[in-house]
């Protein structure tokens, strides 16, 4: 079994895909990770992630044992990954490594931009998570302040719009919703309450789809 779950930035995406997984007991992979680490690896070697040529070379380059630097997650990587994101190379590079671990075992669960599009078209169920830019901004502002990162709520907003903008219009496989993608808003849903809205959503689906559970 395959769950696609794609949105903008701080939509509740990873967290909900998360625990979906558990829920499942299906493996779990947070596609933005991938970008990030192209990014990262970009970054060190002192290259211009806007370049096309180096973010290639830093993906065939890439290591998935290092996705579990726990330094993919810093804010500062989230516009060096949108950049590298946008090359068409690139995310062609990324693909066959996520179209596998999709494929692996007993199912998974994937969520990023492009998934319910591109990455598994057939994915058994989709989700497309979203929330208001300002509920969002609230959310990432909070989880910086928590880890004492000195940000406006202002500058966060900034940020996560233009890294939208980017990611919804730019050519290759940009963020967008699939039309057989369930929609979940969570701007007025707390994280409980989001989790209990994707698992209604996707154990309806799955009972129309002739699943066993
Ligand atoms: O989900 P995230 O914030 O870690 O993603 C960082 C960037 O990576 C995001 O701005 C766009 C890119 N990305 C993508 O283009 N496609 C994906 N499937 C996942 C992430």
């Amino acid at each position: 079994m395959i769950i696609a779950i794609d949105g903008p930035a701080a939509s509740g995406k990873g967290t909900i895909a998360k625990r979906v997984a558990a829920h499942y007991g299906l493996a779990y992979l947070d596609t933005g990770t991938l970008y990030r680490a192209v990014a990262r690896d970009t970054l060190a070697r002192s290259r211009d992630p806007a370049d096309a040529d180096e973010a290639l070379n830093s993906a065939k380059a890439l290591d998935p044992s290092t996705l579990g630097d726990p330094g993919l997650r810093k804010p500062g990587l989230a516009e060096a990954a949108s950049l590298v994101a946008k090359h068409p190379e690139v995310r062609e590079e990324l693909l066959a490594y996520q179209r596998s671990f999709a494929r692996a075992k007993s199912g998974a669960v994937l969520d990023g931009r492009d998934i319910g599009t591109v990455i598994c078209p057939d994915a058994d169920v989709k989700l497309f998570v979203t929330a208001t830019p300002e509920e969002r901004a609230r959310r990432r502002y909070l989880e910086l302040k928590q880890a004492g990162i000195e940000v406006s709520e202002a500058e966060v907003q900034c940020d996560i719009r233009r890294r939208d903008e980017r990611d919804k219009h730019r050519a290759a496989a940009p963020l967008r919703r699939a039309p057989d993608a369930h929609l979940l808003d969570t701007t007025n849903f707390d994280i409980d309450a989001a989790f209990k809205a994707a698992i209604d959503l996707i154990d309806a689906a799955l009972a129309r789809a002739g699943h066993a559970g």
